[in-house]
C-alpha cells in the first residue's frame, strides 16, 4: 500500500507565495480546512501568506474564510475548526523581487519559531524564480534546527529546455529532495488506485501485457471552457495544459512495472523508466498520431456556450488546440505493438476521466453466435472521475432460447463499498508534503522525460503549421475526423455517451 499519511507531529511554518490568488482560495485553504476537520493537520502549523497586495492578517483571514465557505465540499461548515484554522494565519506583504520582503518573512518566522517549513508557490510560474531566488538570496532555504521543502505547482516550464532552465535554476537554491513537484492527478485516490489494483491484487497482472491487451484508452473529456484563463491557457493548449502531465502521469502508471518497493525513489524510477520507453514522435510521424482540434459555439447541459476564440482574451487567429487525439506506442516487451489512444479536451459533452483497457478476441470464435464478431468483449475501465470506481466488461448469455451473448459489467463503486466520496486530491498532496512524502510528487528527470515527449510533438506542429485547424461543437465529441484519427487502426473510440 501506498505509505501511511500520517498527522504531523513536528510544529511546521506553511509559507504560500501568491496567497491572494486563486489556487489558495479555493483549493489550498479549503484543502486544510479538510484536513483539520479529519484530526490531521498538525497540533503546531502557522500559515504565513506572502503576496503583494496591502492585505492585513485580519483581512487575509476574511478572505480566505469566503473561500472555504465557497469552495468547501462539505457544508455546513464547522466555525470553531475554521477559526482556529484562520487564527494561525499571517500575512507578509511584499512583490516577490524585493529582499527586504524575503528577510522580513525570516523576522516573521523567527517571530513564530518555525523551524521546519514548506514554501507553496501558488503563483503565475513568470514568478517561480524570482521567488526562488529571493528564498536562496535570503538564507531561507535551509535551516540549521528544521527541514525545508518547496512545493511547485504546474506548469512546470512550457517546453523541454525552460523546464531544463527552471530546474537548474531550482537546484541552485534547493537540492533535489527537497522539491516536492505538484501534479494534483497523482493526489486523487483513484489515480493512487491504479497502482494498487495492480500490484495488490495477483489475478489481473498476469494478463497486463501485449498478448492479452489489445489497446489502451486513456480519456479526460471536460466540459467547462477555458473561462478566465484564456492568457495563459492559449500559450499553452491541451498538449501543455494536460497531456505533458495528468495525461502522461496516468499513462505511466497504467503502464509501468512493479516498484522494487512502494518507496518515493522506486515509484519514480519506474515511472521514469516506462516514459523513457514511449516512443518519439517526431516530424510527419508527429502529425500522423496526433489529431488537434478547437471548439466553436454549442451546447452543453442545455446551455449556449462560447466558442473558443470569441472567450475573453483568445486572439481572433489563435491556432490553439483544446481537443487533442494521440496515439503513443511504449517500447518495452510488456507493451510491444500495444497502442495508447488519448482523448483530451475541453467543451466536451460529458466530464470523465477514465482509462479503458481493451482485452483481445478470444483465441477461436467458438460461438457462431450474435454479437461475437465484433468488438471483444473484455474492456476494464478504471473510471478515475467523476463515477469513481472499476468496471469489468465481460460477456455473457442472454437467457432465452436464441443463442445471443451480450455485455455485462462488474462495478466496483468506491461511493458504495466505501460509503463516501474520495478526498480532494490537494489534502493528500499538503498531507504528504508536511510528511516528508514524494511518492506522489513528480520527479526532475521525470518531469524532463515528460517534456522530451511534449516537445518533440510541439516542435513536429511548429515546423508543419496548419492553415485550417479543425474545429467541433462545444458539447460533442469531435467528429468524423476524429472517429478516423483511431479508425484507420481498425478500431474505434469507447463510446462515452
Ligand atoms: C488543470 C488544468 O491542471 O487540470 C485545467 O490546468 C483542467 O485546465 C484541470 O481543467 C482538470 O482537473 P480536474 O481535477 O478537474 O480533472
Amino acid at each position: 500500500m501506498f505509505p501511511q499519511s500520517e498527522k504531523p507531529s513536528e510544529r511546521i511554518g506553511f509559507v504560500i507565495f501568491g496567497v491572494t490568488g486563486d489556487l489558495t482560495r479555493r483549493k489550498l485553504i479549503p484543502a486544510l480546512y479538510q484536513l483539520s476537520l479529519a484530526e490531521q493537520l498538525p497540533d503546531e502549523l502557522v500559515i504565513i501568506g506572502f503576496a503583494r497586495r496591502d492585505w492585513s492578517d485580519e483581512f487575509m483571514r476574511a478572505e480566505l474564510k469566503k473561500g472555504v465557505e465557497e469552495f468547501s465540499p462539505v457544508k455546513p461548515l464547522d466555525q470553531d475548526k475554521l477559526d482556529e484554522l484562520l487564527g494561525c494565519m499571517y500575512y507578509v506583504r511584499s512583490s516577490f523581487d524585493d529582499p527586504e520582503g524575503y528577510h522580513r518573512l525570516a523576522e516573521k518566522m523567527d517571530q513564530l519559531e518555525i523551524t521546519n517549513r514548506i514554501y507553496y508557490l501558488s503563483t503565475p510560474p513568470s514568478a517561480y524564480r524570482t521567488i526562488i531566488n529571493g528564498i536562496g538570496e535570503a538564507c531561507l532555504a535551509e535551516c540549521a534546527t528544521g527541514w525545508v521543502r518547496v512545493v511547485i505547482e504546474k506548469p512546470f516550464g512550457h517546453d523541454l529546455s525552460s523546464a531544463r532552465e527552471l530546474d537548474n535554476h531550482v537546484h541552485q537554491v534547493f537540492d533535489e529532495s527537497q522539491v516536492y513537484r505538484i501534479d494534483h492527478y497523482l493526489g486523487k485516490e483513484t489515480v493512487q488506485n491504479i497502482l494498487v489494483f495492480r500490484f495488490a491484487n495477483g489475478i489481473f497482472e498476469p494478463l497486463w501485457n501485449r498478448n492479452y491487451i489489445d489497446n489502451v484508452q486513456i480519456t479526460v473529456s471536460e466540459t467547462v471552457g477555458v473561462g478566465s484563463r484564456a492568457g495563459y491557457y492559449d500559450t499553452a493548449g491541451v498538449i501543455r495544459d494536460m497531456f505533458q502531465n495528468h495525461i502522461l502521469q496516468l499513462l505511466a502508471l497504467t503502464a509501468m512495472e512493479a516498484p522494487v518497493a512502494f518507496s518515493a525513489a522506486a515509484v519514480r524510477d519506474e515511472k521514469v523508466k516506462v516514459l523513457q520507453a514511449v516512443r518519439p514522435l517526431q516530424g510527419e510521424e508527429a502529425l500522423r498520431h496526433t489529431f488537434r482540434a478547437q471548439y466553436v459555439a454549442g451546447t452543453i447541459a442545455g446551455k449556449r456556450v462560447l466558442g473558443y476564440k470569441d472567450e475573453p482574451n483568445v486572439p481572433d487567429n489563435s491556432v490553439t488546440e483544446t481537443l487533442l487525439a494521440a496515439r503513443l506506442e511504449v517500447d518495452s516487451w510488456r507493451w510491444a505493438g500495444v497502442p495508447f489512444y488519448i482523448r483530451c479536451g475541453k467543451r466536451l459533452p460529458k466530464r470523465v476521466t477514465e482509462i479503458a483497457i481493451q482485452f483481445k478476441q478470444v483465441p477461436l470464435p467458438l460461438f457462431g453466435w450474435q454479437n461475437m464478431a465484433g468488438d471483444a468483449p473484455n474492456v476494464l475501465v478504471l473510471n478515475i472521475q467523476p463515477e469513481e470506481g472499476i468496471t469489468l466488461r465481460i460477456g455473457a448469455k442472454k437467457p432465452g432460447p436464441i443463442n445471443t451473448i451480450e455485455p455485462v459489467q462488474l462495478d466496483f463503486s468506491y461511493a458504495e463499498s466505501f460509503g463516501a466520496t474520495p478526498p480532494e486530491a490537494y489534502e493528500r498532496l499538503l498531507l504528504d508534503s508536511m510528511n516528508g512524502d514524494a511518492t506522489l510528487f513528480t520527479r526532475a528527470d521525470e518531469v524532463e522525460t515528460a517534456w522530451t515527449i511534449t516537445s518533440d510533438i510541439i516542435q513536429a506542429w511548429q515546423d508543419f503549421p496548419v492553415k485550417n485547424l479543425p474545429v467541433y461543437e462545444a458539447g460533442t465529441w469531435g467528429f468524423a475526423a476524429m472517429d478516423e484519427f483511431i479508425r484507420r487502426d481498425g478500431r474505434t473510440w469507447r463510446n462515452l455517451t
